[in-house]
């Protein structure tokens, strides 16, 4: 079996492109960018990484981009007074507070903070019930998680159809396992959430059509996980050590799914790129939905 490696430069950056456009007529309407407001809080060093490519990756592409960083320090009160400020302001499209927070840090309230128009992760439990009711119309038009929808976007590009088939996603999180699976239900696919409590978890994964890995342990998935002829979806994004240096590594070990899977993104190259392009693409969005 040949097994596709699909990189995503090239749909990434045709969404980047779409985006800009769309963001460029945002600017010639209403006199302003649409403008995306980023919270980091402490200094971990790769949410750094992660937040600064959210900035450089607005400002490539037609948008404002405001920094704000906060220490652990500074407290809880602080941050939620920071949002409420951020709700407020016209010129701030969307808000997106950079995960993880500092432990007992309640990262639930700040997502219910922040105004659901704004809200350009799609965490806000509106835009999380908006997305359960009216999946496709969220997809289209709203503002979806960004992870997920970015897998719909390679999925649909890659030509990988869903209706009737049997996707499994592994990880029931908030921000990926559970909107992927509403998301792979509305494409008709019939849905399989699994987790760390599932019971002889690779037999129902070696079921799935369409597997979609978003656990966080290094190369978890091995051939053992993967029907021949599947498609697999590698969401992880996870940091080991290799002959001394560090490495980005997947939740599949592209290694031995190699020749038995049919289609395969990669890590890094994969799903990461799709995940900004989504959020600028939600950026965007916001701008013109809250200016309609
Ligand atoms: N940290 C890791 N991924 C994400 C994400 O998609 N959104 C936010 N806000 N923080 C993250």
């Amino acid at each position: 079996m040949e097994t596709r490696i699909f990189k995503t430069k090239e749909l990434s950056e045709k969404t980047l492109a779409a985006a800009k456009k769309q963001a460029e007529l945002f600017l010639a309407q209403k006199k302003r960018k649409p403008t995306l407001a980023v919270v980091l809080v402490g200094d971990d060093p790769a949410s750094h990484i992660y937040v600064g490519k959210k900035t450089e990756t607005c400002k490539a592409n037609g948008l404002d981009a405001l920094d704000f960083h906060l220490t652990p320090a500074d407290g809880f009160a602080r941050l939620e007074e920071l949002v409420n400020k951020l709700n407020k302001r016209d010129d701030v499209d969307g808000i997106l507070v950079q995960s993880p927070l500092p432990k007992d840090w309640d990262e639930e309230k700040i997502q219910a903070l922040i105004h659901p128009s704004k809200d350009v992760d799609g965490f806000h439990p509106e835009n999380v019930g908006a997305l359960s009711l009216n999946t496709i119309k969220v997809l289209e038009t709203g503002l979806p998680s960004c992870t997920p929808a970015g897998v719909m976007e390679i999925l649909k590009e890659g030509g990988i159809t869903l209706r009737g088939k049997h996707a499994v996603v592994i990880g029931r999180s908030n921000i990926v396992g559970k909107p992927m699976a509403q998301m792979l239900l509305s494409g008709d696919a019939t849905v399989t959430i699994c987790h760390s409590k599932t019971t002889d978890l690779e037999a129902t994964c070696r079921r799935a059509d369409v597997l979609v890995a978003a656990i966080g342990k290094a190369r978890f998935v091995t051939k053992a996980f993967v029907k021949p002829g599947a498609a697999v979806i590698d969401v992880g994004i996870n940091r080991e050590m290799r002959d001394g240096k560090a490495k980005v590594v997947g939740d599949v070990d592209q290694e031995s799914v190699t020749g038995v899977a049919s289609f395969l993104t990669p890590v890094p190259n994969g799903v990461g790129p799709m995940t900004i392009a989504i959020l600028i693409r939600n950026t965007v969005r916001a701008a013109f939905n809250r200016s309609a």
